[in-house]
């Protein structure tokens, strides 16, 4: 019970949600009826039988037509608002949160939709519980580079409203190296770098997130645990992964959470987090991910005050405002 108390209770960052995978099946059925939108479910219920995932992919084809509610801009916002009520009971200081516009974009929503609601959102949060968020925009990787650059475009009218760039959805065939152009870009523009790299593809992917893409961090990153001299060098250069245990588990990276990899890797002295990805998909928000974990493993006080310290200091926020936190 004390230990449960200090997951729950310990202030902590989540550097790793998706927004549209926090859009719980109760909103998504309102959204539905307040768009007129036909799902292919009869109601709450049906729509949470199909969340039984074997892999990555069949869970993005559940979450990509979830989003397919999302039309307006209050519909944005209406989730961030959600999610952010959620993170703040859970004691996170801290949220980075990853938006896929092309999700979007593709049916036709604008773009200023997109970021307007999410960022209004985000400083009513910061005003109304003091919680700091910003935002990440990602490149779906299944997609072309051309079409990163054309959302990238579309998107620089609101640059001010973003903080950086992800690269999410199949990983599987879609190496980091697709995406060279389009991140060395995003880097002469400022924008932080992140990638999802080694959740189901190998530990040559985070390779060249690293190398070939310039990331920051790596989102996931449980598969350099294959790769010795990639481990060292995480370790050497503190290069946080964001991690995501209940996804690793829903997603069949690890069927069983006692056998998740992350109390070695943070024992390896690798910057690891904890975070959520999807949690109305998988089960859990950032608390219950820790609670789940610490109960499949046995890590114990020394570990869960490790990990929020790294959530802390891997966020991009300024070194003065960390130092307040760590
Ligand atoms: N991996 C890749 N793409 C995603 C994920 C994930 O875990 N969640 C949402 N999009
Ligand atoms: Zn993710």
């Amino acid at each position: 019970p004390a230990l449960a108390a200090l997951l729950r209770d310990m202030p902590k960052a989540e550097l790793h949600v998706h927004i549209e995978g926090t859009l719980e099946p109760e909103l998504i059925f309102a959204l539905a009826e307040r768009n007129q939108v036909d799902l292919p479910y009869a109601d709450v219920a049906s729509l949470r039988e199909a969340y039984a995932f074997s892999d990555l992919q069949s869970f993005l084809d559940i979450y990509y037509a979830g989003a397919s509610v999302l039309l307006h801009e209050q519909d944005f916002y209406d989730m961030a608002r959600a999610y952010l009520a959620r993170a703040v009971s859970d004691h996170v200081l801290h949220a980075e949160i990853f938006f896929d516009p092309q999700t979007h974009t593709a049916r036709g929503v604008p773009m200023a939709s997109v970021i307007n609601g999410l960022y209004r959102a985000c400083r009513d949060a910061e005003r109304d519980w003091g919680i700091s968020c910003t935002l990440i925009l990602c490149f779906l990787r299944h997609l072309s580079e051309d079409d990163a650059f054309r959302t990238l475009a579309q998107a620089m009218p609101l640059r001010d409203r973003f903080i950086g760039i992800g690269l999410d959805s199949s990983e599987l065939g879609h190496p980091p190296e697709k995406f060279a152009r389009v991140f060395a870009h995003c880097r002469e523009l400022g924008l932080h770098l992140v990638a999802h790299a080694g959740e189901e593809g190998p530990a040559a992917y985070v390779w060249s997130a690293l190398d070939t893409l310039q990331v920051e961090r790596i989102d996931h990153g449980v598969q350099a645990h294959q790769d010795e001299a990639l481990m060292q060098r995480l370790a050497r250069e503190r290069i946080a992964l964001t991690v995501c245990p209940l996804s690793n588990q829903k997603l069949q990276v690890f069927p069983d959470l006692a056998l998740h990899n992350l109390p070695q890797m943070l024992d390896a002295g690798v910057a690891v987090t904890v975070n959520s990805d999807d949690p109305a998909y998988f089960g859990g928000y950032i608390n219950e991910n820790f609670e789940q974990l610490f109960a499949a493993t046995g890590m114990g006080p020394r570990q869960a005050y490790q990990l929020a310290r790294n959530s802390l200091e891997a966020g991009f926020v300024g070194e003065a405002r960390k130092k307040a936190w760590v």
